[in-house]
């Protein structure tokens, strides 16, 4: 419809929810819920409940991995093995393209919901399944759990992200991480370790890179976000097999 009518239709919805809100039964006072302590005035929100109260922990360090279930695949997840896996169990619910079809099902594309999750955490629920989604540990074995899960997270990853990202880590990371990614410099992680990967969010380890963390620079006055995303996908992929890979 033109523009104008669009707007007029707009602002009657828009209307019409105020005044039935006005209305609407107002709640007692006494199941008001009780004040939130300052530094937690943003609550998550549900969808991301078990991603995000595992990133947030309850205040000090170390809390936070205290809800991340300690699994982690025997070796690398490879996202092309798991791609038939995909086309054959989930894709009638998850949609062929990874965006969602049956109600409650995650859309993979969006870089957010990929970057936000704890993988560790989908294990469990692809093995021992969640409302609608069925469990898994019967049907299929522990790797290929892994390997779907990593070819469900690949959806989001461009292949010039991973490409870009390369030249970046050669430029900049490899004196302290290594060519091969597993770490020259004391203190230095593992990223070959798919346990690194699984256990933190990509979020998590964004973070790092922007502020840095004690031997490791902050990043975040030299590379621009964009670049900070695509060589964290790059090392990412020293802890699995992208479908995506150059
Ligand atoms: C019958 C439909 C159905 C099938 C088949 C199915 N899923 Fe799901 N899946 C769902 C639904 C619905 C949810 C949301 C569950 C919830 O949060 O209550 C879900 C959630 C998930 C989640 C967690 C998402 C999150 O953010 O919490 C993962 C991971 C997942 N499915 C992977 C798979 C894999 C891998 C397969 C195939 C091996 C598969 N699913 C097959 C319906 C299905
Ligand atoms: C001067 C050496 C040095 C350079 C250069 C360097 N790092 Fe690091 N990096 C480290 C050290 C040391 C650690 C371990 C920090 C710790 O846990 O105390 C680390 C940790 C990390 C981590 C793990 C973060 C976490 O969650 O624990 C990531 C990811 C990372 N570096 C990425 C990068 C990237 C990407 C670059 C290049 C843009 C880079 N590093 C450049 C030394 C370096």
């Amino acid at each position: 419809m033109p523009s104008r009518y669009r707007a007029i239709f707009f602002v009657s919805l828009l209307l019409v929810t105020i005044v039935v809100g006005g209305c609407a039964d107002p709640r007692p006072i006494k199941q008001l819920p009780a004040p939130t302590p300052i530094g937690r005035l943003v609550e998550p929100t549900p969808t991301l409940v078990p991603a995000l109260a595992a990133v947030m922990g309850e205040g000090e360090e170390g809390t936070s991995t205290a809800e991340v279930p300690a699994v982690a695949p025997a070796q690398l997840p490879d996202a092309g093995a798991g791609q038939q896996i995909f086309v054959q169990n989930c894709a009638a619910c998850h949609g062929e393209d990874g965006k969602g079809i049956v109600q409650g099902t995650p859309d993979y594309t969006d870089p957010e919901y990929v970057r936000n999750v704890i993988p560790a955490v989908l294990f469990e629920v692809i093995t021992k399944g969640k409302g609608a989604m069925p469990a898994w540990e019967g049907t299929l074995d522990e790797q290929q759990r892994w390997d779907v899960l990593f070819y469900e997270l690949d959806f989001g990853i461009k292949e010039e992200d991973l490409a870009k990202g390369q030249d970046i880590y050669t430029q900049n990371c490899a004196v302290c991480h290594g060519e091969d990614g597993k770490g020259i410099v004391q203190g230095s992680p593992d990223f070959t370790s798919p346990e690194f990967w699984v256990k933190a969010s990509m979020a998590d380890r964004f973070e790092v890179i922007t502020k840095g963390k004690g031997a490791m620079p902050a990043w975040e006055g030299t590379l621009s976000e964009e670049d900070r995303w695509a060589v964290l996908s790059y090392i990412r992929t020293f802890g699995y097999k992208s479908v995506h890979q150059p």
